[in-house]
This record gives C-alpha cells, sequence and structure tokens, in this order.
C-alpha cells in the first residue's frame, strides 16, 4: 500500500471553483459540496473516471449537473468515490454526515474545548467532504458556515467575509471568500465562543491589513507578543524576500488539542495553543522565542507554500525547508545570530542525526511512502532548511535572492517540484547545481575526514578532505556530495585568521578573504593554500556550512586555542563542545572500566577563563557553559552506554561546580535583575546565564545555592525563573523541599494547561530512579489526558528523553511507551507514530536492551495497526 514518486500523474479532472456548506453540529455535521469540474488539459483523455478522496463520510447525495446519480454510477470505497462516467465539463454536487465528537485522530473536522477546528495538512480535508484532495488541484473557495448563534458566536474560514446573517432556530450564519486558489490541505474552519485581540499592519505597498489573534477569553491577555512578533514577521519579509502579504485580514486562531506546532491555511492559521500563548507568569523564554519562530514560520508560508505550494507530497520539504530556512534567519536577524544557530545546530545534530542514521532514515525528497503523515520529520524540516541553507552559502545572498525572487515570479499559483526551485537558483547564478540536488535523494549524514598540513619552508598549508555518505535502508551506495565547507586559517602566532589564497595545481590562485567557502565535490579532494605566513589552526565548517559530520585530528590545546581565538562564534562554541567531549570520552572509558575518575584539569581551566574574562555576548557564553546533551554525549558513541554517559556527565557537572564555585556565584550575582520582564534578548541572555551558574552549583546541592534557589522560586518574578528553580529543586535529592514546591505550583496552576504540561514533564525528566512509577501515577491524573497531544508530550514524551530511566534494565520504561503507542493507535495514530520513535533507535544500545525494545516492538506489531504505526513499526524492524 505504499506510493512511489515516479508514479505520478496529473490529475484527470481539476476543479476550479469549490463551494461549501458547513450545517455544525457536534456529532452530525451536514457538509454540502459543489464543485466546478473539469478534465485536466494534461491527461485530455476521454471517459476517465473521477476519483475523489473521502474517508470517515456518511454520504446522502450525489448529483451532476443537478442529476442525481443512480447507485450503479458510482462506487464507494473505505478510501473514496468513483464516478464511471462524467462530461468534459460539469458540476458536482455531494452531502455527507461527519461526527466532529468521534474525531480523536484531529485531522479534518473535529472539538476542541467545545470549539469547530480543522487540521487538513496532508490529508484530512478528504474526512470533510469527498475531494480530490491533493496539492496539485487547486480551486477558489466559497464557505458557508452555520451554527448555533449562541454556543458558536464566531465562525470563521480563509479569506474574506462577504455575507452574514440570522437563520430560523436560534441559528445564524457566515460566507467566506477566499480569491486565491489553493489545494484543499490550506483549507480551514473554526467555530466557537472566542473572543479575539485586533491590530493592523500597513503593507509596502500602502494597503491596511486587519490582523486578528481569536483565543478563549481567559487568554486574551497571552497575544501580545504573537501579535508583535507577526507584524515583525510581515516587515521582515517585505524587507528581506520582498514579500507583501495579499488578503485583507489575516487570522490566528488557538485550539487546545493540536497535533503539530501549528498550520499555515491561507488567511486563517490555526496554532496549538502552546505555540502561541505566551504571558511573563505562565511561559519561559524559550517558548516566547518558540513562539516568534512559528508566528513567523506560518506566516511566511503564505509565499513559500501557499502562493507557490506542491506538486505532490514528495516535494514537502519544497515549501517547509525553504520556509524552516526563512524562520531561522528571521529568528536570526531579531535575536542573538550565534545563539540562534548554535541552539538549532546543536538540536540538528543530535536528533536529525539520530534519525538519518536509524531504521526510519529517507532523504529530503523521499521516493516512496505508506503514510505521508510520517513525513512530517526533522529530515524534511530541518535537513531540508540545512539544504536551503547551503545554496544560500554557494550563491551568496544577492543571486540567492534573485533566485527566490524569479521562483515566486514564474511559479505564483502553481503547485511545483523542488527542481523547480533549484533550477531558479541554477539560473540566475549560472552555478550547475545537478550533483547538488543528491542532497535531495541521499539519506544519511556524510561524514568529511579532514587532515591539515603546515610546510615551513614553502609557506603552503594543504587540507586534504574526503567524504562518505554511510549505507541507509534501501540506499546502499552513495555518490559524493556538492559539499561548501566555510573555513579559516588562524595563525597560531597572532590567533587571527590568516588571508586564504586558495592554489590549484596550475598555480591559480583564488583569494577567498579571511573567511571562505571552499568547495568539495570528489571523493577525496586536496586544497592547497599558498602565503601562508605562520602555522594555523584550522577552523573548519563554520557556521555549520553544511549538514555534515566533521572529523578532524584536534589537540586539546588547538582546541583550547580555537576556544579564545576562532572569529566564528559557532565554531568557538564548537571548539568547547568538541573539548568537552574528549575529556567525557575518558570519563565514560574510566567508568565502563571502574577505574577512579579524574577530571581533566585544561577543561576546568578553559571554564574558568569563559567565567572571568569579561564577555560582551553573555548569549553565547551562557551556551558556552552548557555540556553537550546526553543524547549528543550518546550520538557520538558505537554503542550508546547510558549510564556511563550520565555519570560521566555528572561527574563533569559537580567538578566544575566544586573547584569554580565562586565563579559560579559570581555569574549568578552578576546576572540578577529587577527589571519588569521583557523577552528581549539581553534579558533572555542574563536569565539564562543566571540560571546556568545556579544549575551547577545546585548540581553539588550547594547550601547557598539552595537557599537561592528557594529565593527564586518564593520570589515568583516570571516562569523562566520560577521553571528554572523548580526544575532544580526537583531534581535535586533535596525532596524535602522539592516535594512542597511541586504540590504548590500545581495547586497554584490547576487552571492553565500550558503550565501544567510544564509541571508534568518537570517530575519525569527527574534523574531519580522513582520517576517511572510516577509517571504511571501522573497518568491517572485528572488533569492528564491521553486525547490531548500536549499532555501526552509533557509526559510520555518528556519521560521517553529521560535516558537514564526510559532506558532502565528491567525494559519497564519500553513497556510503558508501548503501552501508550498501543492505546494511541486507536485514538490518534499520527501522536502514536511519532511517540514511538524512541523504540526504534533500538540498534544503538546494548544486546539487553536491543531485545527488551524489540520485544516491545513485535508486541505493538501484534497489535491492528494504523498505517501509520504500521509504517514505522515495519521500518524498525525490517533489519532485526
Ligand atoms: N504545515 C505545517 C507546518 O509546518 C505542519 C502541518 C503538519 N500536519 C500534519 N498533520 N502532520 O507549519
Ligand atoms: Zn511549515
Amino acid at each position: 500500500q505504499a506510493t512511489y514518486l515516479k508514479d505520478y500523474l496529473p490529475p484527470a479532472y481539476r476543479v476550479t471553483h469549490t463551494e461549501l456548506t458547513f450545517d455544525l453540529d457536534p456529532s452530525a455535521t451536514r457538509v454540502k459540496a459543489r464543485l466546478h469540474v473539469e478534465r485536466h488539459p494534461e491527461r485530455d483523455e476521454a471517459d476517465l473516471p473521477l476519483e475523489l478522496f473521502g474517508e470517515a463520510l456518511t454520504l446522502v447525495s450525489v448529483a451532476i449537473d443537478g442529476q442525481p446519480l443512480e447507485p450503479h454510477e458510482f462506487q464507494e470505497d473505505e478510501k473514496g468515490l468513483t464516478i464511471t462516467r462524467v462530461p468534459a465539463r460539469f458540476q458536482l454536487d455531494t452531502e455527507v454526515e461527519i461526527d466532529p465528537d468521534a474525531n480523536t485522530a484531529l485531522e479534518g473536522l473535529y472539538r476542541s474545548n467545545g470549539m469547530f477546528c480543522t487540521q487538513c495538512e496532508p490529508e484530512g480535508f478528504r474526512r470533510i467532504t469527498f475531494y480530490p484532495d491533493r496539492p496539485d488541484v487547486m480551486a477558489t473557495f466559497s464557505t458557508t458556515v452555520i451554527g448555533d448563534a449562541k454556543t458558536l458566536p464566531v465562525l470563521l474560514s480563509n479569506g474574506n467575509p462577504v455575507e452574514k446573517g440570522e437563520l430560523p432556530n436560534g441559528r445564524h450564519f457566515v460566507t467566506w471568500e477566499d480569491p486565491h486558489p489553493k489545494p484543499a490541505y490550506l483549507f480551514a474552519l473554526v467555530a466557537g465562543s472566542l473572543e479575539k485581540v485586533e491590530d493592523h499592519f500597513t503593507t509596502m505597498s500602502g494597503r491596511e491589513v486587519l490582523l486578528q489573534i481569536w483565543v478563549e477569553p481567559e487568554n486574551l491577555d497571552k497575544t501580545e507578543h504573537a501579535m508583535a512578533s507577526l507584524k515583525r514577521s510581515m516587515k521582515w519579509d517585505e524587507e528581506t524576500y520582498g514579500r507583501e502579504y495579499d488578503l485583507d485580514r489575516f487570522m490566528i486562531v488557538a485550539v487546545n488539542d493540536f497535533n503539530m506546532g501549528a498550520m499555515e491555511n491561507k488567511g486563517l492559521n490555526i496554532f496549538n495553543s502552546a505555540a502561541v500563548l505566551t504571558h511573563p507568569q505562565t511561559a519561559t523564554d524559550a517558548t516566547f522565542q518558540r513562539v516568534e519562530g512559528i508566528v513567523a514560520h506560518e506566516y511566511f508560508h503564505n509565499w513559500s507554500g501557499n502562493r507557490v505550494t506542491c506538486r505532490d507530497w514528495f516535494q514537502l520539504s519544497l515549501k517547509e525547508g525553504f520556509t524552516v530556512f526563512r524562520d531561522q534567519t528571521f529568528s536570526a536577524d531579531v535575536n542573538s545570530a550565534p545563539v540562534k544557530r548554535i541552539e538549532d545546530v546543536s538540536f540538528f545534530r543530535t536528533a536529525q542525526f539520530a534519525e538519518d542514521a536509524g531504521p526510519t532514515a529517507h532523504p529530503v525528497r523521499p521516493d516512496h511512502y505508506i503514510e505521508i503523515s510520517n513525513f512530517y520529520t526533522l529530515t524534511i524540516y530541518e535537513k531540508g532548511a540545512e539544504v536551503v541553507r547551503m545554496l544560500r552559502h554557494l550563491l551568496g545572498w544577492d543571486d540567492f535572492r534573485r533566485g527566490s525572487d524569479l521562483y515566486f515570479e514564474r511559479f505564483d499559483g502553481q503547485a511545483v517540484r523542488i527542481e523547480d526551485f533549484v533550477a531558479c537558483m541554477a539560473e540566475v547564478s549560472g552555478l550547475d547545481l545537478n550533483q547538488f540536488m543528491r542532497w535531495y535523494a541521499q539519506a544519511g549524514t556524510p561524514e568529511i575526514d579532514a587532515h591539515g598540513e603546515y610546510d615551513y619552508a614553502t609557506g603552503h598549508y594543504h587540507l586534504r578532505l574526503s567524504q562518505r555518505t554511510p549505507a541507509t535502508p534501501g540506499q546502499f551506495d552513495k555518490l559524493p556530495l556538492h559539499i561548501p565547507v566555510r573555513m579559516g586559517l588562524v595563525g597560531t602566532k597572532s590567533g587571527h585568521d590568516l588571508t586564504l589564497k586558495l592554489t590549484d595545481e596550475s598555480g591559480e590562485t583564488q583569494t577567498l578573504g579571511k573567511d571562505g567557502v571552499i568547495h568539495l565535490r570528489e571523493a577525496e579532494q586536496t586544497f592547497v593554500f599558498t602565503d601562508v605566513e605562520e602555522a594555523p589552526v584550522p577552523s573548519l565548517l563554520r557556521g555549520f556550512s553544511a549538514p555534515v559530520k566533521l572529523r578532524y585530528p584536534y589537540s586539546r590545546e588547538d582546541l583550547a586555542f580555537l576556544l579564545t581565538h576562532d572569529s566564528d562564534g559557532f565554531n568557538r562554541w564548537d571548539a568547547g563542545q568538541r573539548l568537552t567531549l574528549l575529556a567525557l570520552d575518558d570519563l565514560i572509558a574510566a567508568h565502563r572500566n571502574g577505574v577512579e575518575k579524574v577530571m581533566d584539569v585544561r577543561l576546568v581551566d578553559a571554564y574558568r577563563a569563559l567565567l572571568t574574562e569579561a564577555s560582551d555576548d553573555k548569549a553565547v557564553l551562557a551556551e558556552m557553559l552548557t555540556l553537550p546533551s546526553e543524547a549528543y554525549i550518546a550520538e557520538q558513541q558505537p554503542v550508546v552506554d547510558v549510564d556511563a554517559i550520565h555519570a560521566a556527565r555528572e561527574f563533569v557537572r559537580q567538578s566544575l561546580a566544586w573547584q569554580l564555585r565562586d565563579e559560579f556565584l559570581a555569574v549568578y550575582h552578576d546576572n540578577r535583575s529587577d527589571e519588569a520582564y521583557a523577552p528581549t534578548p539581553e534579558q533572555i541572555a542574563e536569565r539564562r546565564l543566571k540560571n546556568v551558574a545556579l544549575a551547577y552549583l545546585m548540581s553539588v546541592e550547594d547550601e547557598e545555592a539552595v537557599t537561592l534557589t528557594q529565593q527564586q522560586l518564593d520570589q515568583g518574578a516570571n516562569m523562566t525563573d520560577v521553571r528554572a528553580a523548580l526544575t532544580l529543586l526537583a531534581h535535586s535529592d533535596r525532596s524535602d523541599l522539592a516535594e512542597p514546591a511541586l504540590k504548590a505550583f500545581g495547586e497554584k496552576w490547576a487552571h492553565d494547561p500550558l503550565v501544567m504540561d510544564q509541571w508534568f514533564t518537570i517530575q519525569v525528566t527527574r534523574p531519580q530512579a522513582d520517576v517511572l512509577e510516577r509517571v504511571r501515577f501522573l497518568m491517572n491524573h485528572p488533569l492528564f489526558s491521553l486525547k490531548n497531544p500536549n499532555k501526552v508530550r509533557a509526559l510520555i514524551g518528556a519521560f521517553a528523553q529521560n535516558r537514564v530511566n526510559f532506558h532502565r534494565l528491567d525494559g519497564e520504561g519500553y513497556k510503558l511507551l508501548a503501552d501508550v503507542v498501543i492505546e494511541l493507535n486507536r485514538l490518534n495514530p499520527e501522536i502514536a507514530a511519532r511517540i514511538i520513535t524512541p523504540l526504534t533507535r533500538w540498534q544503538r544500545f546494548d544486546e539487553t536492551r536491543q531485545a527488551l525494545m524489540k520485544a516491545e516492538l513485535e508486541r505493538i506489531r501484534a497489535e491492528k495497526l494504523s498505517p501509520n504505526v504500521y509504517e514505522m513499526v515495519e521500518r524498525a524492524l525490517a533489519d532485526a
């Protein structure tokens, strides 16, 4: 039941205009659809049947040009409706009944807290009405929503409201028109008892746009930041990409039950409340920044996704990769750019590298799938964004922008492919991007081995790079990729970047400046730099210029040198990470061999220097002081030893805390502020730095630190500080303080679901051994529900990231996750298929754990499975 890219055919019929009427009822909503249909010009064969997708619909009637169809004139099955003979051009009328309250999958039309809402991407529209539900069918929409005037005072859909009125029996209606042709996945409807916050934006050509954020009444005070972020995004897209908004209004709605972060429906973005609501007292700095990024992401989709959309779902990264790249750059521009890059890359190297190395690895453009919902992955989104970023490196900003302009102009109103985007970039720059296209086709993380040699006599520096991409499921032989390596050579005497003069065999020299991009295209390639005046340490892959693993035999002295002298903020941070990883390697080995652990003094010295030398960028400093996560350390090990990694990392944390106690305390005090909360980069950096310092001190339960933590919690200045303090107490062994604090917090915030999500997470991410029992206990908490994806993520998802406890040797962690997957498989297959991920990574662990994890996967496989979970389990067990 797989779908293959190579089988693509244009649809036999297209829809030019779609008229919908919804008569809303919680369990029996009626949907009438009138589709204006015509034969597709590229498939102009007579007598092709009309194929309409439809799932979980009860057909009431179907007619062509006003003539009801006889039962023998169409076939209905669980996938949809086929009408055998249709004219070349006609009107199709259907009526169906659907049951929003029975919809726990949260795809199509469903109810959340009494509010009706929709999620149609990728294939949810077929749960609303019979339709050629594929992105290459684009129509204008006119939607009438009818509902009870009392309980559903607000009725929203895409575009502009054109008519409204009262109806008998206390009902009312609103008709919406969306003049921009769109695929059905961008359709949206919202109805409920909502209130709004309004603002305005004047576009660059002088048009007034009404901006609205719709929320439940108690959340009206949590919209300010999202609104400010929206206005910033609209301005940024005009200034940076020349893109202007194209409707008279732009609406955002916050919904509690939502599978993903948010959805870019035309003119009516629907958001998970967790991705839009903020308030200093309820949301952390990280949430403020995440909201800003997601608001921008969805807004940017209006061009990269909506005006120009995907021909088919294999092209998903066309819109997602580009849009993630756009939102990352936006966030970098309005916050600290190096920190944004550090955050994105450390997440990427932990999570996407793991995906690319596991059984569910797939290319940025997959060539087949069973369930497309399973492909909203880190590879499609984040690696896709890295690939676009590489294009930007290869072309430079000016050509990249010209390529982007050409793409939007040439393909406006069309559904296109990834090669159409890349072809625009090739056309404006004259670059040959054929080899580059392999990035879209080959899965797996390329590995680069680098060796450098300096010749004192000639002043030549030879840099030898070799690349190889490991085999991934279904792809054994990989070809060399076109990889942009941004680099510098840092003089060991001067501590400065040396001028890069790249010289080829014929003696031709190209001056790249002090920071340049070299193009690696061959499996092995040597780059010669001439007139290198002093012995350098190479700084390679600056800013993480390509999504690869780069190995270079750096000594600890080299790394300490780069840590202080690299002009690239990202690589300075990365040098610190590499230095720490070397120390951790020794400690992990010591732990396994039962040898006493000894702290590397060079690491202590490096941290002392960071803490005492005045730093102008506090945000970067906070990142530098943050140890690599257990998950990232695990990524570096051939076989993951969960306990050794935890013990080694704790040892480093505590050693640093003992030896640099006064320095950490000073940082804590220097970064306390009485200013009123604002989510500014400066304040965020100070809070981060302060809380990082406190976390070190709390790792050894320093008496003074315990007092400071308790004070910070009691002061309750903002959720960032409160959550940091509560987490530190809850994760310490001071249960005398932790338990009352958790209890008080839980009572204080019981009315706020988003704060309670944090309360669940804090408890199940503790290192203490009682966590699994706590998860089982909390699953019965009255505020927990498996039907709410945010709760599932906050409790179960967070627990599965708690490495020492999830990977317990008695297998109880795996069993708990499998139980949840089995239950969610029935309720919400998309979430079930996502939450199962940690179990699919069994190959990375020791034999005992492998066997336990596989046994749970087998137990899941024995169930009657949704296509979503079936596909994940089959891939996970493929070479077991
Ligand atoms: N297009 C949305 C976004 O990236 C995500 C929607 C995904 N939907 C889904 N059912 N997986 O903003
Ligand atoms: Zn997106």
